[in-house]
């Protein structure tokens, strides 16, 4: 372990983050190209905190004119949090068998506050909690764990609640707590110089390090022990690198290993583009010039390029002012994406297609054909302004459909051909084919998640159906019964590398039943489709509704990096 502190000369003076860090003496762990900070904020208690909350307390009574939202907090619900971590629990019951080739920890992150809010709640709030299925010789051990952000560390200082929310962020109670926020941080009562994120979206894994992501913040690194639990050892910032948030939806290309990211702001250029080599080093920041503050949740990459979405969901402050919400979706404006070369480092090489308004979350894939860039994506076509909004409040009001787009580099237009009925959401592909030609798409059928569809992209679709059914691309589904609803689903490789049939290995994912309010682990073949699991794990406590899953394989395992 090494200790040591930030000269001044490295300080950054437009980050006031990074000022704020070096008043602090830094701790990290590590060697060059994957140090990593120890994340150890110091909040203050004392007369102006209590006077804050007090404030607080105010304009919560005064201003505030609701309660929390139950549906993300009250019981016994798919969304409700769990009141504690779990260690790891060995030798679970297995329905099935879990074949070799799922050696590894399968992961999941989302949502769980420790804390109940003190005003609004939005299912984004909750701290990222981590749940854990270790998978080694056909037996199979679970846990859930928090990732231990500079925010959770600062609340169980406090023993409550203290950061700003999204749920607050409504009408003028949210400027007032936007305000709050904004003074505890200069009255030093929090210390945002680790950011205020909750690292609760997603998971990867990139030069021997698993990491915890959220949109918002820079992401967290975690280690898995021998006995399949897991630590949070600290942040990342790429040797001070990396001075902007990171996006949850990294891509890393498999052929080279290298991960490809962005991070948006509210601060022009609002969008920053970063390649980080196979062994961790972090290239220059390229800007991505926006019109304004955009929501840009994921990107895609192909071989020799990265793809951009500019859509009109766009951050409005001033909307709080006259009682409207933060986020603003303009149904007036074209979608618009930007192909650039993937090792530009200047925007200017950047082509901008345009499409017809829409909003997407996640993208499946996207290669090279020809002139053309082909994106494989998840659109969600809503027409009236509120839609999308009202979807932020909503997650099971989702409509999505698998599209493909494309873009002529050529000659500069853009197409798109719609591939599925609604509503299919969290795409996903053999990680292998990441930025390459690939065949098989396996999706989450969205809203409540009742099961897992396999599309074949070399198929037609049959989209004069009312319902999702077999034939035409749509190779297989497994449903669930009524009642139980599922995580995003990993493709898991029966062997790994490129050498295998890109849809030869498993898929797994979480399922909670809401009934009995049990969780279990599900497997099924890939390739087959067939509605008899591989294997059904049973687990010992509820896990809550995340956001996205992860499968460390076992060779990722044995190479994480000695701290
Ligand atoms: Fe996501």
């Amino acid at each position: 372990m090494v200790r040591c502190g930030r000269s001044s000369h490295a300080r950054s003076s437009h980050s006031e983050n990074h000022d704020q860090r070096s008043k602090n003496t830094i701790s990290t762990v590590g060697s060059r190209d994957g140090r990593i900070l120890l994340v150890e904020p110091k909040p203050k208690k004392g007369f102006a905190s209590q006077f804050f909350d007090v404030v607080e307390k105010l304009i919560v009574k005064l201003m505030h004119d609701k309660q929390p939202s139950s549906q993300y907090l009250a019981g016994p619900g798919m969304f409700a949090p769990v009141h504690e971590e779990t260690p790891p629990h060995p030798n679970l019951p297995v329905n099935g068998y879990l074949p070799e080739g799922l050696n590894g920890e399968f992961l999941m992150v989302g949502p769980n506050p420790k804390f109940m809010p003190v005003a609004g709640y939005h299912w984004y709030d909750g701290d990222g909690m981590v749940h854990g299925l270790r998978i080694k010789d056909g037996k199979a051990t679970y846990f859930s764990r928090y990732v231990r952000t500079s925010r959770l560390k600062q609340e169980e200082y406090f023993g409550a609640a203290k950061f700003l929310k999204v749920g607050d962020l409504e009408g003028l109670s949210g400027v007032f707590m936007a305000i709050l926020h904004i003074l505890r941080s200069k009255f030093e009562i929090l210390d945002i110089s680790f950011g205020s994120g909750t690292c609760n979206t997603s998971l990867t894994y990139h030069h021997g390090k698993l990491l915890a992501l959220g949109e918002m913040d820079k992401p967290y690194v975690l280690r898995i022990l021998e006995d399949g639990d897991l630590q949070t050892v600290g942040m990342l910032d790429y040797d001070k690198r990396l001075e902007h948030s990171f996006t949850a939806h990294p891509k890393i290309d498999s052929f080279t290993g290298e991960m490809f990211t962005f991070g948006y702001a509210l601060t022009p250029p609002y969008c920053t583009y970063r390649v980080i080599s196979k062994d961790g080093y972090m290239l220059d920041p390229v800007p991505i010039t926006l019109s304004e503050p955009t929501m840009m949740h994921d990107f895609a990459i192909t071989e020799n390029f990265a793809i951009f979405m500019d859509l009109p969901l766009n951050f409005r402050p001033m909307n709080l002012v006259t009682r409207e919400q933060i986020l603003a979706f303009d149904a007036t404006k074209k979608a618009r994406f930007g192909v650039l070369p993937r090792y530009s480092t200047d925007e200017i090489h950047m082509k901008w297609f345009e499409l017809p308004n829409c909003f997407i979350f996640h993208n499946a894939n996207a290669w090279e054909d020809g002139d053309e860039v082909v994106l494989i994506t998840c659109r969600l076509e809503r027409t009236d302004s509120m839609s999308i909004v009202n979807w932020i409040a909503n997650p099971f009001d989702f409509t999505s459909e698998l599209y493909e787009m494309r873009f002529n580099m050529k000659n500069g237009l853009a197409s798109q051909k719609k591939l599925s009925l609604p509503s299919v959401d969290f795409p996903r592909v053999n990680n292998n084919y990441i930025g390459r030609r690939q065949r098989f798409v396996y999706a989450t059928i969205v809203g409540k998640r009742t099961g897992i569809i396999k599309f074949d992209l070399h198929a037609e679709p049959l989209l004069g159906r009312k319902k999702f059914e077999v034939g035409g691309n749509i190779k297989g589904i497994f449903n669930l019964e009524p009642g139980k609803f599922c995580s995003d689903t990993v493709f898991v490789s029966r062997e790994s590398g490129i050498t295998s049939e890109e849809d030869d290995g498993y898929l797994i994912f979480f399922v909670c039943d809401e009934n009995t309010g049990k969780s279990t682990v599900n497997v099924i073949d890939a390739k087959t489709m067939s509605v008899d699991p591989v294997a059904v794990v049973e687990l010992p406590k509820r896990v809550p509704f995340g956001f996205h899953s992860f499968f460390a394989t076992e060779e990722q395992l044995k190479a994480q990096t000695n701290f």
